[in-house]
């Protein structure tokens, strides 16, 4: 079968194309050709050597994640049988290859007749965007600012906000395309955090301050967010897109703003009953056609650099996926 991984941190053209086994699924685990593979923006930054830690480390070669949409060919020694031929979308830390190998705890059902870009939102774009608005404790009516709101995760934030009875979604994108295609996605006000006074546009917005902020961004732009919460505010950082993951002066939380942070591996782990029920609600939203993943673009595992030439363009209107 055929793999992607790199021997070496870079650019996209480091990500090679490689002939490999086909991996035995021990128990626990399940063997599901792939039909279609959602990219993570994450893996251009540990492509190049960025975004290790001591607890996330991550040595070459190395393989990329991505949430695979597939049909289960095979099941581990002590694995449900039933599970064979059936539809599913997974996780997986070696998910750019024909054949992968997936943790059947953590398997979501495919209902019948659902694209394989939503499909592949369901076990962590989806999962991380209801998770953060969770975690930001958002009640019916108050208001919501989603930042790189036209990204994988971003763009199902700003329709599950609105599903939970958020008020006034704001999301920000770098472009004029970007900040067009988040108000298609039900965002009521779109505004560019590429201006310096990105700030005052959020409160002209939302005079009153904003309860709720999402942000993977990072940087200044976790600093600034700080200054437009509402008294009682709170803030869910779960990422570092700009590649620093800023720092916050425990005296500017004073002001009755509170921060937090969300991981969906930490999420799982903490509570796994309640991460599948978040599974089971958000495949409901999907199914009633509530909760929809834009596909950006679709291109041949073969074209796995062009995938990332694309996510580090920052072009992306939701998500790519690689086709094997
Ligand atoms: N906590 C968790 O459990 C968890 C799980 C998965 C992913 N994540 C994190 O969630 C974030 C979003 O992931 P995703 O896969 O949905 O990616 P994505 O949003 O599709 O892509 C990343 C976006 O970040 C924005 N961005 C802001 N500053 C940037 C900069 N300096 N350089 C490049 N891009 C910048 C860009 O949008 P604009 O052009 O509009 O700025 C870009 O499109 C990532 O930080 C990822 O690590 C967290």
């Amino acid at each position: 079968m055929r793999r992607i991984r790199y021997h070496s941190y870079g650019s996209p053209e480091v990500l090679a194309l490689e002939e490999a086994p086909v991996p035995d699924p021990k128990a626990g685990q399940v063997l599901l050709r792939a039909e279609a593979i959602g990219a993570n923006f994450v893996d251009t930054q540990l492509r190049r050597g960025m975004a290790q830690t001591e607890l996330y480390p991550r040595p070459l070669p190395r393989s990329l994640t991505g949430d695979v949409v597939g049909t289960v060919e095979a099941v581990g020694p002590d694995t449900d049988p039933g599970l064979i031929g059936r539809r599913v979308a997974a996780a997986s830390e070696d998910a750019f290859c024909d054949l992968i190998v997936a943790d059947a705890r953590w398997l979501v059902p495919v209902p019948d007749g659902l694209d394989a870009g939503t499909a592949s939102a369901l076990p962590v774009a989806a999962p991380v965007a209801l998770g953060v608005l969770r975690a930001g404790r958002l009640a019916h009516g108050e208001t919501v600012l989603v930042h790189s709101a036209a990204g994988a995760i971003g763009h199902l934030a700003v329709q599950l906000a609105k599903i939970l009875g958020a008020g006034t979604v704001i999301a920000t994108a770098s472009t004029t395309a970007k900040l067009d295609f988040v108000r298609a996605q039900g965002a009521d006000v779109g505004v560019n955090y590429t201006d310096e006074d990105w700030p005052e546009k959020v409160r002209l917005a939302a005079p009153g301050g904003v309860d709720v902020v999402l942000d993977a961004a990072g940087g200044e732009v976790l600093r600034r967010s700080l200054d437009v919460l509402a008294p009682y505010g709170r803030l869910v950082a779960y990422g570092a897109a700009s590649g620093e993951l800023g720092s916050i002066p425990v005296t500017d939380l004073f002001a009755l703003r509170s921060v937090t942070g969300f991981s969906l591996i930490a999420a799982q782990a903490a509570d796994p009953e309640r991460a599948v029920k978040g599974l089971a609600e958000l495949t409901e939203y999907a199914t009633q056609r509530l909760l929809r993943t834009a596909v950006h673009a679709r291109l041949p595992l073969t074209e796995t650099s062009e995938v990332h030439r694309l996510l580090e363009s920052r072009a992306q209107l939701g998500r790519i996926l690689a086709v094997p």
